[in-house]
């Protein structure tokens, strides 16, 4: 077979984005042949194109990829052709605890990604997708979607009651207010546009501020929890949030720190997190079990992700230019 696919020339960046056509052998033992049909953009994705984190060798990018299984290798028994699948962030972290650092092995980054037609690969590098879902729904789950499930119920352990706080209205934050509703949770949400805070009211968040216009956000959450503090913050802003997270969080509240939006390094105060003895736990998305788990979870709610807009493949660049537009709410995905 030889296919569509996008590629990315070594160093990255928009100029250095091409169309061209890659094989996708016949499966082997164990492994899966895919039809692709969507992916979904991350801000790693964008790293990888725009050159900020570009690849060294020309790599096909995209980590989220979703499709329908066309082939399959001997003594593959999980999946049949025809099944629906979604790809893994971490195709070598089946289960338990994280082993590995950095990307050197994830799709789109250390490996070849998803923006192509077809691809064959080790069917663990998949899961089965949600039933009913359509392709573009299921490819937004592997990166935003598994990192704000781990968060909400590996690092905070939410249960009914808690109070979760969301910042702004990318995948990961959207995921995460919908994930804590699902768990019971009183969702605090936060975004700097006000027509789309009423976006995430209708979404069931409880509580909205604009960080924008009030720049004490974390003390006006605090206050919203008549002063209990909330359970978990999904920290995505990085150095311009994390001081006021930490102010929104109850005396041995967890922040889940994600996201980098506003840079990478922080000064940390070390005397605030110690009076309230917060758990400050990164979170860099999740295993395939708990991308399983996820996706039966979604299936019992009957849960549907937010997709903001649809580009096609080929339409990538334009794509990742209208994400760093942060016009978006919710989701971008690619149809191919
Ligand atoms: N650790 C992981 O495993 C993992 C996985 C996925 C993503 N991430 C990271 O998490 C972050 C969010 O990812 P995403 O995919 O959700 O991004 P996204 O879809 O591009 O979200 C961008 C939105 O975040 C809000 N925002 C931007 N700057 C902000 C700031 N300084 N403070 C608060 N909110 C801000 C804005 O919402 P409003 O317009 O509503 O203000 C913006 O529209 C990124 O840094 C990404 O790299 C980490």
């Amino acid at each position: 077979m030889n296919n569509k696919a996008i590629f990315v020339q070594a160093g990255g960046g928009y100029d250095k984005v091409v169309i061209g056509k890659s094989d996708a052998a016949a499966p082997k033992a164990g492994e899966i042949t895919v039809r692709m049909r969507a992916n979904s953009l991350n801000y790693h994705d964008f790293a990888v194109i725009s050159g900020l984190m570009g690849p060294s060798e020309l790599r096909i990018p995209m980590a989220d990829g979703a499709g329908e299984v066309i082939a399959v290798g001997e003594g593959v028994g999980e999946f049949v052709v025809g099944d629906a699948v979604v790809s893994t962030f971490f195709p070598d972290w089946l289960d338990g605890k994280p082993g590995a650092v950095g990307f050197s092995r994830v799709p789109g980054d250390g490996l070849d990604g998803y923006a192509r037609e077809t691809v064959t690969a080790s069917a663990t590098s998949f899961t089965r997708a949600p039933t009913g879902w359509s392709h573009a729904e299921a490819a937004t789950l592997p990166t935003a979607g598994l990192v704000a499930w781990r968060a909400l119920v590996d690092v905070g352990q939410v249960k009914a009651g808690d109070f979760v706080l969301v910042q702004g209205t990318g995948g990961v934050s959207i995921f995460a207010l919908q994930f804590a509703k699902m768990l019971g949770a009183t969702v605090i949400a936060t975004s700097s546009n006000d027509a789309k805070l009423e976006h995430l009211r209708a979404l069931g968040a409880d509580h909205l501020i604009n960080y924008r216009q009030d720049s004490n956000w974390g003390e006006t959450a605090l206050r919203l929890t008549e002063g209990r503090g909330v359970n978990l913050v999904i920290e995505v802003g990085g150095p311009s949030t994390l001081q006021q997270s930490m102010a929104a969080a109850c005396v041995g509240g967890h922040i889940a720190i994600i996201g980098i939006l506003s840079g990478v390094s922080v000064e940390l105060p070390v005397l605030d997190a110690l009076v309230k003895q917060l758990h400050l736990q990164a979170v860099l998305v999740g295993s395939r079990r708990q991308q399983m788990d996820m996706v039966r979870a979604i299936e019992a709610n009957s849960m549907r992700p937010v997709i903001d807009k649809h580009f096609p493949l080929e339409k990538m660049v334009e794509a990742f230019r209208y994400q760093e537009s942060n016009q978006h709410f919710g989701k971008i995905v690619l149809d191919i």
